[in-house]
């Protein structure tokens, strides 16, 4: 072990939210629905295979539609985030947190996605937001696109596989760049972009069909959305040129099963192929790897003259990631009770432990990403999610004794300040949930996060109460000591 240090002194302390997981409200201010708005609540069988959870296809969408109502969409009621974001800040601000993560909806400011002219009630309730943050002293952290884009882009366009959501997205972003100027610095531009691949609909807006090549539609999207970012780049540095605009990334890193060269190489190739959507993000341009897999897979991504320079002139500022575990690569992932072509592949790792859901903890794992990125990029780096969903029992003295959460972000946090003395900058840590929100995968309400509970169940029943758990107090004491007291 390295000697341990302290975090930088201006290191943003934080936690992180999504407007679609949070607001609820999903009709009031001028709202149009949203892609999350029509994502019924899952009763998975298995919650390690994430990509069976959030398929959605036209029946379902119909049917979502003609519910006027909550329903048995969660997302349109979250935590009714849009009526209580006063009392929650004043009550995430006595943690003492610097940075706030949350989204824009887009369908907020623009309901249709095609609107002429935002919707200014929308904008308003973001300027309200953010101001009040400022006012608190806490530094707000804005993803322009989580998971939400209008759900007529989705019906009318068919999401990002259309080339016109590239222009309709410059008018959203230009819209609130410009508008926050004043008020936001730290941008990052779409969450989880990987998603895209493994999560079509949820990343990009694509319904799946029969006979379709749905990855070859996937990278199509993923193209404008590079393209759309870059545009987005550049505008919010034209506005605020002190602006620091960042990409996202879940970050899947593989561990080989074993030390046979297959095993490495099928490791490196799934992190070649996780780590090219920050390649293009930070390089301005594709890595060989995938561009291979284009060739061998017969995909053809089209791409317009000017393409490459939009790509390589406005590259990120920073490179920010979600982290809740590690995953083990195998040449053949059958063998070891995986599932190939799977990014969630379901390899065990036998040294280490899993939550609830099968998400497998590995603190450790988090200073290898953070030394691997650094290497990578020489970009400051921003850990913008880091969590534990877990099932909590509220105690006969009404409080959450939640000490697994604590010891999953002590751990992480450990091993992010031993990345920071191999000398990795690291601008900030955004713990996710702060309040336990909907959870995205399932749409749980069970699968919690939060260092303060919400006395909501999985139908939406519930008084909404907000209440502090033991890891209030420990964040705030973390927090206190700039991670002296971890
Ligand atoms: C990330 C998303 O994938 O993980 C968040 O950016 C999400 O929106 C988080 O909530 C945790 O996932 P889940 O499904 O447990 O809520």
């Amino acid at each position: 072990q390295s000697q341990p240090t302290t975090f930088p002194e201006d290191f943003l302390w934080g936690v992180a939210i999504a407007a679609n997981q949070a607001e609820g409200a999903f009709d009031q201010g001028g709202k149009g629905l949203s892609q999350a708005d029509v994502v019924p609540h899952r009763r998975p069988t298995d919650y390690a295979n994430l990509e069976h959870l959030m398929r959605v296809d036209e029946a379902g969408i119909a049917e979502a539609v003609a519910e006027k109502g909550t329903g048995r969409y969660p997302k349109r009621y979250g935590v009714d985030f849009y009526h209580r974001w006063e009392s929650d800040l004043e009550l995430l601000s006595q943690l003492g947190i610097t940075a706030f993560r949350t989204s824009i909806a887009w369908s907020r400011i623009f309901p249709n996605g095609d609107d002429e002219k935002p919707n200014e009630e929308g904008l308003a309730f973001y300027e309200r937001l953010f101001t009040r943050l400022r006012e608190l002293g806490i530094e707000p952290v804005v993803t322009l696109s989580h998971y939400e884009m209008p759900l007529n882009l989705v019906t009318t366009y068919g999401g990002w596989e259309d080339r016109r959501l590239i222009g309709l997205f410059e008018r959203y972003a230009d819209t609130v760049l410009t508008r926050y100027r004043d008020l936001v610095t730290y941008w990052l531009t779409f969450n989880e972009i990987n998603s895209t691949l493994f999560e079509p609909y949820t990343g990009g807006g694509i319904i799946e069909r029969e006979g379709e090549n749905t990855r070859q539609r996937a990278f199509q999207a993923l193209h404008h959305q590079f393209l759309a970012s870059a545009l987005a780049t550049r505008r919010a540095h034209e506005v605020n040129p002190g602006a620091k605009v960042g990409c996202m990334l879940a970050r899947m890193t593989f561990y080989p099963m074993s030390c046979s060269p297959d095993d490495v190489l099928a490791a490196q190739e799934d992190n070649e192929m996780n780590l090219f959507f920050t390649d293009v993000h930070v390089r301005g341009e594709y890595n060989g790897v995938v561009r291979r897999h284009w060739a061998d897979e017969g995909i053809t991504v089209v791409m317009e003259p000017g393409d490459a320079e939009i790509l390589r002139e406005h590259t990120v500022d920073f490179v920010s990631f979600s982290y809740y575990m590690s995953m083990v690569s195998a040449a053949n992932p059958d063998q070891h009770g995986g599932t190939p072509g799977n990014l969630m592949n379901g390899i065990k790792n036998p040294h280490l432990e899993a939550s609830e859901w099968g998400w497998q903890i590995d603190p450790k794992g988090l200073r290898y990403t953070l030394r691997d990125f650094w290497s990578r990029y020489r970009l400051p780096l921003f850990v913008v999610e880091n969590g534990l969903g877990a099932v909590d029992t509220v105690a006969e003295d009404g409080t959450v004794h939640d000490d697994y959460r604590i010891a999953y972000h002590r751990e992480h946090l450990k091993q992010a300040r031993e990345a920071v003395a191999d000398g990795v900058q690291l601008l900030g840590y955004t713990a996710w949930g702060g309040l336990d929100i909907i959870s995205f995968s399932t749409s749980q309400m069970s699968k919690r996060y939060g260092f303060i509970h919400v006395d909501q169940d999985d139908e939406g029943n519930g008084t909404l109460a907000r209440t502090p758990k033991q890891s209030f107090g420990w964040y705030q004491r973390v927090i206190a000591t700039n991670g002296a007291a971890l």
